[in-house]
């Protein structure tokens, strides 16, 4: 079949690829002339593990095109996608400009039926609005054209997007019109080998169950981090909690790793949006606004652990701090949201150096901190370590996770390992003469749990309790 896509940022270009590697032909579209032309030449503006080679292969086939000219994409497709971004605008709301912009260009081009698709994460009620925006261009035009608009929300994790696309959990297709479910049922048909994944809904069921899906997985991570604090106070270990409650089924093991908050392009703005689509219709969203609020103190809290660790803030003041990952999630080089970012701004702020490491997010952090003389971006993890007073670990790339510790306890001056994403094992951090703090590990707060032991003797009052507490709010 042939489909056009508008947007070739990561939703569009990911999307384009696949579709065009299971031998549909596609358009991809972009006003970015830059882009275009990088994209025509082979070269990906992002980093995705598995796309580079495909975007080539089937771009060398004839299947996969990329343009700036949106008339010749609109004529080329029987489907046409918007897959442009939707940025947060200033009051956590989902910017429409780019979504409104290409409904424009298509009501303005169009010459036959055409099905429209939207693939951009967008507030229920967007594709009415998408509608309206089509129906009044025809409407200037003076021509009457058919057309649908249907959700078809995209489920891609960044890192395995190419994955997330070739397999599918579910396609979910929101329309009413019987003529684009078909005609989508045909596109995705290649995808949908061995079992049913299509589910069919109407527009507005479709629309909110992206955000649902990811609001849900965001109240997971909250609610984790929020169980890693409790086991701090108390002195117990959330790793062995964590093991304990995701053997049962019903909760499952997916996305319950505490951390040091979620980050990326999609949490934060998704949980943020729904709760102001909610706020419009006079609903608070209690729950949703507890977890952004939670992810919100979880970013800070490696910080709140190092500065448990020194005593106080003034005497971070002229340390030096090895940073190892920026990105927000291994596998990627996004850095948007990411909760390195709270932690490099608040070392600095308590007049800290960092020497820090990514494997991939180099470029983007430069693109955010340039020409900072208390910053170094290393070539890799060892050279971050030279110099350094203390190890920070904020992204769980794989090559961090096991590292020679008698060689760090030789190297960091102060000895101390603050694990934002409970890689080490405490145990063998300490016999090799480190201090180690993870999330929610209880054994870096021994006081609290020895004064909640004398509670329980009956020792009521224990005042120390109090300082613990209060760090970790
Ligand atoms: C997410 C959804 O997974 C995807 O379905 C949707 O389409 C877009 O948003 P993505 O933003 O790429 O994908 O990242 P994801 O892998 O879901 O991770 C999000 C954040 O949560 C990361 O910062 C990660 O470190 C954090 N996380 C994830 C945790 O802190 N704990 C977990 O258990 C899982």
């Amino acid at each position: 079949m042939r489909a056009t896509l508008f947007g070739t940022g990561y939703v569009g270009l990911v999307t384009g690829t696949c579709l065009a590697e299971v031998g549909h032909d596609i358009v991809c579209v972009d006003v970015d002339a830059g882009k275009i032309a990088k994209l025509n030449d082979g070269v990906i503006p992002i980093y995705e593990p598995g796309l580079q080679p495909m975007v080539q292969a089937n771009h060398a086939a004839g299947r996969l095109r990329f343009t700036t000219d949106a008339a010749e994409g609109i004529s080329h497709g029987e489907i046409v996608f918007i897959a442009v971004g939707t940025p947060p605008d200033g009051d956590g709301d989902a910017d429409l400009r780019y979504v409104v912009e290409v409904a424009r260009t298509i009501g303005a081009h169009i010459t036959r039926p055409t099905v429209v698709v939207n693939k951009s994460t967008v507030p229920v009620g967007t594709a009415d609005r998408v509608r309206a925006v089509i129906a009044d261009e025809l409407q200037k035009r003076g021509v009457d054209v058919a057309f649908d608009v249907v959700s078809n929300p995209e489920f891609l994790k960044e890192g395995d997007a190419v994955n997330d696309c070739m397999r599918p959990d579910r396609i979910i297709v929101g329309s009413d019109s019987p003529t684009a479910v078909e005609r989508l049922k045909r596109l995705y048909g290649p995808f949908n080998r061995n079992h049913e994944r299509i589910l069919v809904m109407d527009v507005r069921s479709a629309e909110l169950t992206k955000y649902a899906a990811n609001a849900m997985l965001a109240t997971k991570i909250s609610f984790m981090n929020e169980i890693a604090n409790v086991a701090e106070c108390v002195g117990a270990d959330v790793e062995m909690v964590r093991q304990g409650i995701g053997s049962d089924p019903r909760i499952g093991w997916h996305f319950i790793y505490p951390g040091a908050g979620y980050g990326g392009s999609c949490f934060p703005k998704d949980v943020r949006a729904l709760s102001r689509t909610a706020f419009k219709c006079e609903y608070r969203t209690e729950l949703l606004d507890a977890v952004e609020a939670v992810n919100e103190r979880q970013k800070s809290h490696l910080f709140e652990l190092i500065v448990r660790h020194y005593g106080d803030v003034e005497a971070l003041r002229g340390k030096t701090f090895a940073v190892w990952g920026l990105a927000f999630k291994p596998n990627t080089d996004d850095m948007r949201e990411a909760s390195s970012r709270r932690l490099l701004e608040q070392l600095w702020r308590a007049g800290a150096r960092v020497r820090a490491f990514d494997p991939e997010a180099r470029e983007t952090t430069e693109a955010i901190y340039r020409d900072r003389e208390d910053f170094v971006l290393c070539e890799h993890a060892n050279e971050a370590l030279e110099g350094a007073d203390a190890l920070a670990v904020v992204t769980e790339w794989k090559q961090f996770r096991s590292p020679d510790f008698s060689r760090l306890r030789g190297t960091l001056a102060d000895a101390a390992i603050f694990d934002g994403r409970n890689l080490y094992h405490p145990a063998e951090v300490e016999a090799a003469g480190i201090a180690y703090y993870g999330i929610g590990r209880g054994r870096s707060l021994r006081p609290v749990s020895a004064a909640l032991a004398s509670e329980a003797d009956g020792n009521a009052g224990a005042s120390a309790a109090q300082p613990g507490a209060a760090a970790i709010q």
